[in-house]
């Protein structure tokens, strides 16, 4: 009995062998066939990129808020910057940065642009996933707005976050001005912080009379990393101070509205984390100190100020160079520590199949001499000289960027967010989204994004001396 249960035990294990070589035979001609047919067929991979997705952040906008009205005038005015002299500006109603905009998840926002400067202009809400035509991109989603005109934008933020506007005409010159501001829209859901305050990190070129250097966009700012101002201002001051009880919980929102300078700021003292990253949460708190914080990034930071007072500084380090950015003084009566869990991402998709698509794109980024004048090219194209790139509604699309470089580009895509997937070769798994993204000299940067709002929307490097030099292209999404 036993021996002829082994002998059929064996006669079964030669057959499920034999049938093991054949499945190996047929996935391994399958494998050759799919490697030979290249490119072509990775339609189901990018389908379980898309699933995998799922979740992650929302198709539509919460309704049900009401609509929220906004007038911006944009004209000429003058603040203090160092708390001395008045330095001539441009302003949303007359204040550097323009007025802190709150909106909650569901409201509508419903902005009356008025332009009261001397030439044209037009408002973008980065990072904000708006409709098409609120997207503030001359000669690609509106005309400029000119001196004496106005315009409305009107849309239902999406997403829950820190964000912020800025003029998107002659950058070089708008936004060294001051023509920016910040946007938070609150989640009702969210635990709100005892101390919730934004931080809107820019510098000034300013001249020996104290006032803006008038020469905008010069060849050396071109050449560069954009203009890098040698005042350091938070909020439109020198002097930014917050105050906090020893023990308070702090949720602090920092903007990088600078034209080229990028920051990576310190936090000597304080136990401080990251736990959003242009505007959406991460998966989980990650150190702060010398976060990266290039022109268009935003970070949320939750501190939780020390039980010793005392005077903290917060300092930028991104170069070496230390420069101030503001300052908390912990002092009074000690408070309870709020205590609640922060809010992190549901859902943020490791993408690893992703390893395995196509690039549907690769941009290479150069700096080539045109008419004259150096131009800064994607793929050898200055804009409006560009080949927009035509993707579905819905599907998974991979980028990859090229610095062909010695300087920083930071990259950023409107009307979607994407996550890095590689960098010099490297997978990334960063743990959160981004709608900006540094790339370092010579760096390779491969992103994944799930196109979800249809459109034409800019892609272009942050530095805005660059992006004026022609670093500007299109992501056109299909509606479906
Ligand atoms: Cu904050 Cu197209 O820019
Ligand atoms: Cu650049």
């Amino acid at each position: 009995m036993s021996s002829t249960f082994w002998f059929r035990a064996r006669v079964h294990r030669y057959r499920i062998a034999a049938a093991v070589a054949v499945v190996g035979l047929v996935v391994g001609a399958g494998l050759v066939w799919w490697q030979l047919g290249a490119a072509s067929d990775d339609s189901e991979l990018r389908a379980q990129l898309v699933e995998e997705f799922s979740g992650a952040y929302p198709a539509v906008p919460p309704e049900g808020g009401g609509v929220v009205e906004v007038e911006l005038v944009a004209r000429p005015s003058s603040v203090s910057l160092t708390g001395e002299a008045p330095t001539e500006v441009w302003a949303y109603n007359d204040s550097v940065p323009g007025p802190a905009l709150r909106v909650h998840l569901g409201e509508t926002l419903r902005v009356v642009l008025r332009n009261e400067l001397p030439t044209a202009t037009t408002v973008h809400w980065h990072g904000v996933r708006v409709p098409n035509a609120a997207d503030g991109v001359p000669g690609v989603t509106q005309a400029p707005v000119e001196p004496g005109q106005s315009y409305t934008y009107e849309f239902t933020p999406p997403d829950a976050g820190t964000f912020w506007y800025h003029s998107h005409f002659a950058g070089s010159e708008q936004l060294e001005r001051g023509l920016y501001g910040s946007l938070i829209v609150e989640d009702p859901d969210e635990p709100t912080w005892p101390t919730d305050v934004v931080w809107v990190i820019d510098d000034w070129l300013l001249d020996d009379t104290g006032q803006v250097n008038a020469a905008f966009n010069t060849p050396s700012d071109v050449e560069h990393n954009g203009r890098w101002g040698t005042l350091v201002t938070v909020n439109g001051s020198t002097q930014t101070l917050l105050d906090a009880a020893p023990g308070e919980r702090l949720r602090l929102r920092l903007v990088n509205a600078s034209n080229g300078r990028v920051y990576a700021p310190r936090f000597d003292g304080l136990p401080a984390s990251v736990i959003a990253v242009d505007g959406l949460p991460a998966l989980e708190p990650l150190p702060a100190d010398g976060f990266v914080i290039a022109p268009g990034n935003r970070i949320d930071v939750d501190i939780i100020a020390p039980d010793a007072p005392g005077e903290f500084a917060i300092v930028d380090d991104f170069t070496g160079e230390e420069f101030p950015l503001g300052r908390i003084a912990v002092a009074g009566a000690q408070t309870a520590t709020a205590d609640f869990d922060v809010p992190v991402a549901e859902h943020v998709p490791t993408w690893q199949a992703s390893s395995e698509v196509t690039v549907d794109r690769e941009y290479r980024l150069a700096i080539t001499r045109g008419d004259g004048r150096w131009e800064w090219t994607i793929n050898d194209r200055a804009f409006p000289d560009i080949d927009p790139l035509r993707v579905d509604q819905g599907a998974f699309v991979k980028l990859r960027l090229v610095n062909d470089s010695q300087l920083l580009h930071p990259m950023h895509l409107h009307g979607q967010f994407f996550k890095v997937l590689t960098r010099n070769g490297e997978p990334v798994d960063e743990g959160h989204f981004r709608d900006t993204t540094l790339l370092l000299p010579g760096d390779t940067i491969e992103i994944g994004f799930v196109a979800l709002d249809p459109g034409e929307w800019a892609f272009h490097c942050h530095i805005q001396e660059h992006a004026e030099a022609g670093m500007m292209t299109t992501v056109v999404v299909r509606s479906s």
